[in-house]
């Protein structure tokens, strides 16, 4: 099984991120064969602090170490470092249409966030993503919910290119989590905890210290009530709920059973020690591998290497499938 995805390259990771997404390429490098990048191209789509960018590009290669990946049992990369990611783009923009890309959530919410100039590259973000995985064969991509749509696209890219040119790319699947695949703002419950648009008093980062945990979760929205139960009128409590589940491996269920009668005081304390608990040996590690910009280069240049050597073969394919360029060397 060969698994992988895709983040955004930026310290300030939220638990959102942890729980949806970073937790599960954790999982994967023991299920299989697991490929991670950090999307510096990505990161070009909107205003971006270009003298800063590589700087927050180690950020989170520190963080994602600090969090469990290990670079002997998995190939984490820069995206920027394997040209193929930006060539199978142009030649997979052939088979996408123009009326998906325009339906899709993620451009809608940021194009009419941008001020001066919406990017074509905001435009083609999702074929940038779609070729991420496609030009790795991966069969399972592991995401947060948000991510549904844009995996639902590379679907149908990779099948309209078989399709139209033959039996060349895997259609992937997603990897949602049953729960914490959407980590809601601690302030507007109703909406996904987020790097951009969200609140500081609402977003909780992987490394916050534990007095802001603290101040953060005490300050959650909640509802009037006082029970610790989930239900559509109440986001705040239903979304703590989930996070408590998630933390200590169970089910909301039983979360809901433990806190009958303890009132929202009690619940959020308990929440926010659950948390600073969880969080504390990742923020502790960050402290330490951050400091060594050599060694995460050196992580980073080696796992471009590997990449590179899979995502070479798909390209040679898709370019002789297409007819572009010469003919394909056949060797031996
Ligand atoms: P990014 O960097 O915004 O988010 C990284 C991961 O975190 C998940 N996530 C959440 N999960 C639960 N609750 C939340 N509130 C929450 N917010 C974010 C996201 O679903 C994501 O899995 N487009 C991608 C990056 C990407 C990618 C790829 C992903 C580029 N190429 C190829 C998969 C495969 C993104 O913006 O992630």
């Amino acid at each position: 099984m060969r698994i992988f995805s895709g983040i955004q390259p930026t310290g300030r990771k939220h638990l959102g991120n942890y729980i949806g997404a970073i937790r599960q390429y954790v999982d994967g490098q023991d299920r299989g064969e697991a490929i991670y990048c950090i999307v510096d191209l990505h990161a070009t789509t909107v205003p971006y602090d270009h003298a800063g960018l590589r700087a927050s590009v180690l950020d989170t290669t520190a963080m994602l170490l600090a969090s469990g990946l290990d670079p002997a049992r998995c190939i984490l990369f820069r995206q920027g470092d394997v040209a193929e990611h930006t060539e199978l783009t142009w030649l997979l923009s052939a088979v996408t249409a123009h009326g998906d890309l325009n339906r899709m959530h993620q451009f809608k919410d940021k194009s009419a966030r941008q001020r001066e100039l919406v990017s074509a590259g905001l435009f083609l973000y999702p074929v940038l993503q779609a070729a991420d995985v496609l030009a790795y064969r991966a069969e399972e991509v592991p995401v947060g919910a948000d991510q549904r749509q844009h995996i639902e696209l590379m679907r149908d890219i990779a099948m309209r290119f078989n399709e139209r040119f033959g039996e060349t790319l895997v259609v992937p699947e997603h990897r949602i989590p049953e729960i914490g695949a959407r980590i809601m703002d601690l302030q507007e419950p109703e909406r996904k905890m987020s790097t951009t648009g969200s609140s500081e008093q609402g977003t909780l980062y992987v490394l916050d210290e534990p007095r802001a945990v603290v101040k953060k979760l005490k300050s959650a929205v909640t509802d009037s009530g006082r029970e610790v139960i989930r239900s559509p009128e109440k986001p705040g409590v239903s979304n703590l709920i989930e996070v408590m589940a998630v933390i200590r491996g169970t089910d909301s269920a039983r979360i809901e059973q433990e806190f009958d009668g303890a009132g929202y005081g009690a619940f959020k304390q308990a929440v926010a020690d659950a948390i600073v608990e969880f969080l504390a040996p990742v923020r502790a590690r960050y402290a330490e591998l951050r400091e060594d910009e050599g060694a995460l280069e050196a992580v980073l240049g080696e796992g471009a290497e590997r990449a590179r050597a899979i995502a070479r073969e798909t390209l040679a394919d898709v370019r002789e499938r297409m007819g572009v360029g010469p003919p394909r060397r056949v060797s031996g």
